[in-house]
């Protein structure tokens, strides 16, 4: 089994913490790494309700898993991944739900209808698109094994901390100022942290043929660039130029936010206990920390990815770009 242990922090239900030891011990990965100094914090159900049965998940050939640690633009990428495997099928896009279309499957909070997470991705049809924000050791080890394809987004960490913050505020999962927020994300005690092993973890495993990745940032810089290496890796065809068009207006923060497909605030706000003023879709920029953010938390946001990041000889910049 996975190695856990129980976590203070102020999030309002039960967390731990887990890493792979033993017969566990990531050997399945494609990455030389000790498995065991990465840990990654989740809600105590996980151990129990998920854990096992995500590692022994069964995959299918057709299988596209979108990975990201959270707010780092999942959904975006979610729709754009599902048009392109599903022949640009616009129709069926504005007529449902995205996340019925796409599953998370380690769902961690209350599903509106109860639904079981990981049987709803079983019962999907193929080509499945399945989202997960687990970092690489937690994923079905099936989908190293096999090396099924996964498109990792990842974001910078400064504008991840200021959209979560208001995310779980926002929903009721934690409950306290940003500047403490700050102080429990470097401190590894949010969920799905250590927010630099899975961004780094996957950063390092970027070549490798199963894995697409690209950042939020680059999204915004040049989206159509970003679809067109994405055909490439998904094989499928190129989009032409007019449709392009169609789908750069589809994908836009506008569009999404407009669209109650693509925008799950009111969802959530009838499936669980929400702020009156939630807004799952909030800014979408790049920078949002620079206003948000204070002086000292910026500080220690900077020397902690400095810090986390001195082994691996890159800088936040060579994974973001400047922002
Ligand atoms: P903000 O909270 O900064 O606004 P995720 O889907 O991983 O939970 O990420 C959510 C973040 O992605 C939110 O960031 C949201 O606004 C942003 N986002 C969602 N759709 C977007 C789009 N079409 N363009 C730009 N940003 C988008």
């Amino acid at each position: 089994m996975y190695e856990s242990e129980s976590l203070k922090t102020l999030a309002t239900k039960p967390m731990m913490r887990m890493r792979c030891t033993g017969e566990l011990d990531g050997s399945w990965l494609p990455l030389k790494q000790d498995w065991s100094t990465r840990w990654c914090t989740l809600p105590e159900m996980y151990k129990e309700l998920c854990a096992q049965r995500i590692h022994n998940f069964e995959t299918r050939e057709s299988d596209v898993f979108v990975v990201t640690f959270m707010k780092s633009g999942t959904t975006w990428m979610q729709e754009l991944a599902w048009l392109l495997l599903n022949q640009l099928d616009f129709n069926s896009a504005k007529g449902s739900f995205l996340f019925d279309r796409s599953q998370y499957i380690e769902r961690l909070m209350n599903h509106p209808s109860g639904i079981d997470t990981i049987t709803a991705c079983e019962k999907m049809i193929s080509p499945r698109l399945i989202k997960s924000h687990l970092p690489a050791q937690l994923l079905p080890r099936e989908i190293w094994q096999e090396g099924r394809k996964i498109i990792y987004i990842a974001r910078n960490p400064k504008d991840v901390v200021v959209s979560s913050y208001h995310f779980l505020n926002a929903i009721t999962l934690w409950k306290g100022d940003l500047d403490t927020f700050v102080d429990e994300f470097v401190n590894d005690q949010i969920c799905y942290t250590s927010y630099w092993s899975h961004v780094i973890d996957f950063w390092r495993m970027r070549n490798e043929p199963n894995i697409f990745f690209a950042t939020y940032e680059e999204m915004k810089r040049d989206l159509r660039n970003v679809i067109e290496r994405l055909c490439k890796f998904l094989a499928v065809p190129n989009v032409e130029e007019e449709i392009m068009n169609q789908l750069l207006h589809h994908l836009s923060f506008d569009t999404m936010k407009g669209s109650e497909h693509n925008n799950p605030t009111r969802r959530l706000k009838q499936g669980q206990k929400t702020t009156e003023d939630f807004e799952f879709m909030r800014r979408g920029i790049v920078g949002s920390y620079k206003d948000e953010l204070s002086a000292v938390a910026k500080e220690k946001m900077d020397k902690w990815t400095k810090d986390s990041l001195k082994d691996y000889g890159i800088t936040e910049s060579d994974i973001f770009g400047e922002i």
